[in-house]
């Protein structure tokens, strides 16, 4: 299936706990990450992999997902009246980046639950996954081999990262055997947030899946798992055991915003390599480090 035909869903219904106060009338996906809201890169890296339609499931403090997405006329009218055009570009290019659908979860019952949401939307075909706390660095490529992998073998893909084994409690960890092409595994089996001495491995399922729909009718059925939620990671689990699962091995720049220290570390390295900021910001920042 060609990526024009794929749609991606991004669950956009967490809490962001770890936020608050700032996440306590806003969801975490709209923090801005220099100035765009983080869930606006995850919507743009679907773009660039040749994904168009996207599925977006919200949960509380919805309005303002929506609104992002949506066009705003009274403020594009005063900005072109003004012959602003570069600000009115950028007001308008959150609306015109691809055909953008919005449903709810409903009650919060985990990943997995906001997945199976995803399924009238979706139907009886492979989609992708995308997970609005982890931005992929545009410069590095993920999605597109992802899709790659899955439109020649059939299979489910996952997204890992090797992380330090002292972290894997905080993902899905897979055991995982190596295949003919490098940095493509066969993932035989995954557990989601093990303690560090029961992890299969230090293979962290990052945020960025190409499902088959085969996972819905399993979701169907998974019983609430970690933290009494519906987890992705359990009927993968079921799927790795069955169909099989691979899982491509990303080493480039991943950004965790939902986590304050990689939220602001985000934001620095994103800035330091833009042109209109970078140039100002990165002597500054040289600066400023030295003095620490
Ligand atoms: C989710 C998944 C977990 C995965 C992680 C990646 O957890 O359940 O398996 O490793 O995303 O960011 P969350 O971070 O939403 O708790």
């Amino acid at each position: 299936m060609s990526s024009a035909k794929i749609k991606a869903v991004i669950p956009a219904a967490g809490l962001g706990t770890r936020f608050l106060p700032a996440t306590k009338a806003m969801p975490k996906e709209m923090l801005p990450v220099v100035d765009k809201p983080a869930i606006q890169y995850v919507v743009e890296e679907a773009v660039s992999a040749g994904i168009n339609d996207i599925l977006i499931i919200l949960g509380r403090n919805k309005n303002n997902i929506s609104n992002h997405f949506d066009s705003v006329p009274e403020l594009e009218h005063n900005l072109a009246g003004k012959g602003d055009h570069d600000r009115l570009q950028r007001v308008q290019a959150s609306t015109d980046l691809a055909d953008i659908h919005f449903t709810r979860q409903g009650e919060p019952k985990g990943l997995g639950h906001a997945v199976l949401r995803a399924r009238s939307h979706v139907g009886d075909a492979t989609f992708a996954v995308m997970l609005g706390d982890d931005l992929i660095d545009e410069r590095d490529e993920l999605l597109t081999t992802m899709l790659e992998q899955n439109a020649r073998t059939g299979l489910t893909v996952i997204a890992l990262m090797e992380v330090d084994p002292d972290h894997i409690h905080m993902y899905g960890a897979a055991a995982v055997e190596p295949t003919d092409t490098p940095d493509v595994v066969r993932v035989t089996g995954l557990v989601e947030k093990p303690k560090k001495e029961d992890a299969p491995s230090n293979y962290a399922v990052i945020g960025r899946y190409v499902l088959t729909p085969g996972v819905f009718d399993i979701l169907e059925r998974t019983e609430p798992g970690k933290g009494g939620e519906i987890q992705l990671t359990d009927a993968l689990q079921e799927l790795a055991v069955g169909d099989g699962v691979l899982g491509v091995v990303f080493r480039g720049r991943r950004y965790d915003t939902g986590d304050r220290l990689d939220y602001i570390k985000a934001i620095v390295q994103l800035a330091a390599a833009r042109e209109d900021l970078g140039p100002d910001l990165r002597p500054w920042l040289k600066d400023f480090a030295a003095d620490l």
